[in-house]
């Protein structure tokens, strides 16, 4: 008897000491610990808990734990339990996951909660630890902006890197222009007069000699020649040449046409037929027209000697903008042409880089192109394929800035 009295004695403290050590471990634990029975209802609601929630743990034992999580997870939590009596598939028990917790006054916050099936007593009961993980969560957020920032400004360095390269790029183009323009310039001044008195000479001697004099053809050859030299001698001058003559108003579309039926004949004769994609309502331009001519002669040319068994030659306009904004117009010459190779691509824009062999070309066609485009303040681009074809894009703006200060004078002169 006493022996039975002394083991429920036993039992008692040792379940009172139990107790005791739960109710302490329920205490000091920092993360919320929360157990519920089968019924989803509250059973035990630690201090850290509390803490968490807002509630004081009176107020909700007893309750259904739901009033602890946001909808859909209310509404919802009553079928988990029920799904896991019913199957034994855990979905959150013994696993653990991030989820989120409503506070009594509503607010949201996310947390870390996991989840141990007990038995206590012959009743099971589900307790679950949560951990308030807003501040982790900030955390990665802010982690995940600063590297999205980093990104950011990753791309954005690699795009200044790349305008910077493509400026250097320019700037070494009008370096060598300028060097070579200069040597040009004064060349050509040198080379100009001789040129000019050993023509004149030519001529009189030919005029003397008869038509069939053995030393009429040698000639013929020297005066030809000295004439291609004295051409290339004033395309280098007129490179040379900065600053815009004369700025009058241009319609485009006509001067494009007055150009084709410059070298129709050339044309027509290496078979090329003319398509024409002109913009009707084209605005008019302020340019140099003679020098926008010039533009336009070369490019025909060069469409024209790209296709010797004939092909299409494609002129389209159309209004657009320059990078700053500029009101502007783009003046396309497609050919279906033999094309440029890549390793040329770099190459064309240089003077004397010709394809076209000694007596054909003398290589300055496509930068004085670009001279005159860009005292335009134009652009001028080329793409092409080899065997399909080339296309030269000049941009050229509406008004010129020297032009615009004009009208502005005249108009306050009221001239
Ligand atoms: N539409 C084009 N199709 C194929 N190649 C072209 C075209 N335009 C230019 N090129 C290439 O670019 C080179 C340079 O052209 P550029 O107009 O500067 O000189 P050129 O035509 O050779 O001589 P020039 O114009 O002084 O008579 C040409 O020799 C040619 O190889
Ligand atoms: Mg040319």
């Amino acid at each position: 008897m006493a022996g039975k009295a002394e083991s429920t004695a036993a039992r008692y403290t040792e379940e009172q000491t139990s107790a005791a050590r739960w109710q302490a471990l329920l205490t000091a634990a920092v993360d919320g610990i929360v157990s519920i029975d089968e019924r989803g209802l509250i059973q035990t609601f630690n201090p850290a808990a509390e803490r968490m929630f807002g509630y004081r743990a009176e107020e909700v034992i007893g309750r259904n734990v739901g009033i602890l999580m946001p909808s859909p997870y209310r509404e919802e939590h009553d079928s988990y339990i029920a799904r896991y009596l019913a199957t034994g598939e855990p979905h959150i028990i013994g696993i653990g996951r991030e989820t989120v917790a409503q506070r009594r006054d509503g607010s949201i916050f996310p947390v870390e909660l996991s989840v141990a099936e007990a038995r206590v007593d012959g009743q099971r009961l589900f307790v679950g630890i949560i951990r308030d993980i807003t501040q982790r969560k900030q955390a990665e957020a802010e982690l995940r902006r600063s590297h999205e920032e980093l990104q950011r400004l990753v791309t954005e360095l690699r795009e200044k890197n790349q305008e910077i390269r493509i400026l250097t790029q320019q700037l070494w183009q009008s370096a060598k222009l300028a060097s070579v323009g200069e040597t040009a310039a004064s060349i050509a001044h040198e080379l100009n007069n001789p040129l000019a008195t050993n023509l004149l000479r030519l001529e009189t001697v030919l005029e003397r000699l008869s038509e069939n004099d053995p030393n009429r053809r040698p000639l013929e050859i020297v005066q030809q020649e000295t004439r291609r030299m004295s051409k290339l001698v004033s395309e280098l001058l007129q490179f040379c040449r900065r600053g815009r003559d004369r700025v009058v108003t241009v319609h485009v579309n006509r001067e494009l046409e007055h150009i084709v039926e410059l070298v129709r004949h050339l044309l027509h004769k290496r078979g090329i037929e003319v398509v024409w994609e002109l913009d009707a309502a084209l605005p008019p331009i302020q340019c140099d027209l003679q020098k926008l001519q010039q533009v336009f002669l070369n490019l025909l040319t060069n469409a024209a000697d790209a296709m010797p068994h004939g092909g299409r030659l494609v002129l389209r306009t159309r209004p657009t903008v320059l990078p700053d904004d500029c009101e502007a117009v783009a003046i396309e010459v497609s050919d279906s042409g033999v094309g440029i190779p890549p390793e040329h691509l770099d190459q064309v824009f240089d003077p004397f880089f010709t394809t076209k062999g000694q007596s054909q070309g003398t290589g300055l066609g496509l930068p004085i192109c670009r001279r005159i485009v860009e005292e335009h303040r134009g652009k001028i681009t080329l793409r092409s394929m080899v065997d399909r074809g080339t296309t030269v894009t000049v941009v050229l703006p509406l008004r010129q800035a020297d032009a615009e200060a004009e009208c502005v004078r005249a108009q306050r002169t009221g001239d």
